[in-house]
């Protein structure tokens, strides 16, 4: 299978070369608007071959989109990042006219794929794709939720280790829904759990707080250590999609897609559970969510509509 990844910054090689040491994909193209970067960083890569013991072919071309065609998944990763200082709301008015170019130009070439979403703002990117592509709804779908729950995840076994209890984060489960927001994500404590116990059988409501605040703010955290925001989780998250995708594993996956009356909404893209497979999005998962966490989801799909509302401006 072939795979392309659009914009070779930091997000976009990170999963090419996690996508090429998972093995499965045949090929992966990584493609750019700056001449030379997608090349060096396809070749850097490729001479990981012998010591990482894969044997997928990864290419770099600058803007040449015919390069990707017939693609079975395309993951955008095209625009600015944000700097410290900003939140990712503010990239819209650059990033949806980058957006929107792309996943025209590689839909031409590639009108089976699925489209995997990570540019910022996300969930309005992934909204506008949907619009703009007219494509059906299971083929679009934004990664937030897997990165944001692998930071709930981290730092839960943070909170963990200090009440004692000896936690990495593959000891915890733990789901991100809602948008990828840092003030309106929304971080399922009632779900959480440490080998099966429910978080809040174990920490103090203290801890759980700061656990969910870090995670919130987790992306901004990293954004302002690194003066540009974080790779390799977001990478690593999409590569994650893009497996569970051309595998066909059917995993549970929290991930923004379009919600078409499902947990009440409509005419919006964001973050819910849902099973990710040759398909894309095979079906959403509507839990019954707590009291808190329903208002916090509703908070946060008024966010991901006040964003979306920009987008008209934004394309202009
Ligand atoms: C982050 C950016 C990539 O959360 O959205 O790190």
């Amino acid at each position: 299978m072939k795979v392309t990844v659009v914009g070779a910054g930091n997000v976009g090689a990170t999963v090419a070369n996690v996508l090429a040491t998972k093995g499965f994909a045949s090929e992966i193209v990584l493609i750019d608007i700056k001449e030379g970067v997608s090349e060096g960083k396809a070749m850097d890569i490729m001479q990981t071959a012998h010591m990482l013991n894969f044997d997928t072919t990864v290419t770099g071309v600058t803007n040449d989109y015919a390069a990707t065609a017939g693609s079975q998944v395309v993951v955008v990763t095209s625009g600015i990042p944000r700097k410290p200082g900003m939140s990712r709301e503010d990239l819209i008015g650059t990033n949806a006219k980058i957006v929107k170019s792309v996943v025209d130009q590689a839909l031409k070439y590639s009108p089976d794929a699925i489209f995997v979403i990570i540019s910022n703002p996300m969930d309005a990117m992934t909204y506008l794709t949907l619009k703009d592509s007219k494509l059906p709804r299971n083929r679009i779908i934004g990664q937030g939720g897997m990165l944001d729950s692998s930071r709930f995840r981290y730092y839960l076994a943070e909170a963990l280790k200090k009440a004692g209890y000896p936690a990495t984060p593959t000891d915890v489960d733990g789901m991100v829904i809602g948008g990828h927001s840092d003030k309106t994500m929304v971080p399922l404590v009632s779900l959480a759990t440490y080998r099966g116990i429910p978080v809040t059988e174990l920490l103090s409501e203290d801890l759980i707080k700061e656990a969910v605040e870090a995670t919130k703010v987790g992306g901004a955290t990293l954004t302002k250590l690194l003066g540009t925001s974080a790779w390799y989780a977001p990478g690593a998250a999409a590569a994650a999609l893009v497996e569970a995708i051309a595998l066909d594993a059917k995993k549970l996956i929290p991930c923004c897609v379009y919600l078409d009356g499902e947990y009440g909404e409509k005419d919006l893209c964001i973050g819910v559970p849902v099973v990710l497979g040759k398909d894309g999005m095979e079906k959403i998962v509507e839990l019954k969510l707590a009291g808190d966490e329903k208002a916090k989801f509703d908070e946060s799909v008024a966010a991901a509509r006040d964003t979306n509302s920009k987008l008209g401006d934004a394309l202009k």
